[in-house]
């Protein structure tokens, strides 16, 4: 059986959520997806996510919800990490703080461990990301079928490392946080679909979903700036997944890309 993942870049904005809601189910049948895992960290207001966004997208045809650094930007969101098993923000971040890493989702009768982890690289000195993700496997070890991973970073360097040290283990593994789509999408040697970004789901004409001018202001006075999610159409960016179960190996990846006028 051939099953098919759509995984879905950072959603920036309540408009790109609005989008979702009203288009999530048509794309889940343009790209035959049997389940949609979404970044859902920049949905409220490029900070964060709120209850509200989380269960709007769980609502209308995402399975599981990722976050990254920008997870904790709404306090309401605190709750819902502790209490609902369809949202999970990076594995490293500190035990303490609300939440889990991971969490099992049934996906066509198989049982998927879904793991979210986030980078150190030009990034908070969160605990080893290679390692929280090896004992999530080691403590999850005979739970699940297949295992997919969500690595928030920075560095391509720390990505593509991270894919490669799982290739074969983690049955798929993209990257998100930059915003911008790359064009690595591959399957591994080991059977591992892999693709280091998979770009945002937002306004992309402005800075990674943000206002431009606040952002170059900044970037020219080096003063804070209050920031704002552009205005524009929403574009979803994400992949494609494709996992041959009986072979246990990812076998293709698609990149998408989706524009209002595509989806129509
Ligand atoms: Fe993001
Ligand atoms: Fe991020």
């Amino acid at each position: 059986m051939i099953i098919k993942v759509l995984a879905v870049g950072d959603i920036v904005g309540l408009a790109a959520v609005e989008y979702l809601k009203k288009n999530m189910w048509k794309i889940r049948e343009l790209t035959g997806a049997d389940a949609v895992i979404a970044n859902g960290e920049n949905a409220y207001d490029v900070r964060g996510i709120g209850c509200q966004e989380a269960k709007t997208l769980l609502d209308s045809g995402v399975d599981l919800i990722t976050t990254g650094n920008h997870v904790w930007g709404r306090r309401d969101i605190f709750r819902m990490l502790d209490e609902d098993p369809r949202i999970i923000r990076p594995a490293n971040f500190p035990a303490s703080t609300p939440g889990c890493g991971n969490s099992i989702i049934n996906i066509c009768g198989y049982r998927f461990l879904c793991i979210n982890a986030q980078g150190t690289v030009f990034l908070d000195p969160l605990d080893n990301p290679f390692i929280a993700v090896e004992k999530i496997l080691d403590a999850e070890e005979g739970r699940y079928d297949f295992a997919l991973l969500d690595f928030h970073a920075e560095a391509t360097s720390e990505k593509i490392a991270m894919g490669l040290n799982f290739d074969g283990r983690i049955h798929m593994i993209w990257g998100t946080h930059t915003h911008v789509q790359t064009a690595d999408e591959t399957v591994l040697p080991g059977g591992t679909g892999y693709i280091t970004d998979l770009g945002m789901t937002g306004p992309v004409t402005g800075i990674l979903g943000s206002a431009p001018e606040p952002i170059i202001e900044r970037f020219k006075t080096h003063m804070p700036q209050r920031f704002s999610v552009a205005e524009g159409e929403t574009v979803l960016c994400g992949a494609l997944f494709s996992l041959d179960t009986s072979a246990k190996r990812c076998i293709s990846v698609r990149r998408i890309r989706i524009a209002p006028s595509d989806s129509n």
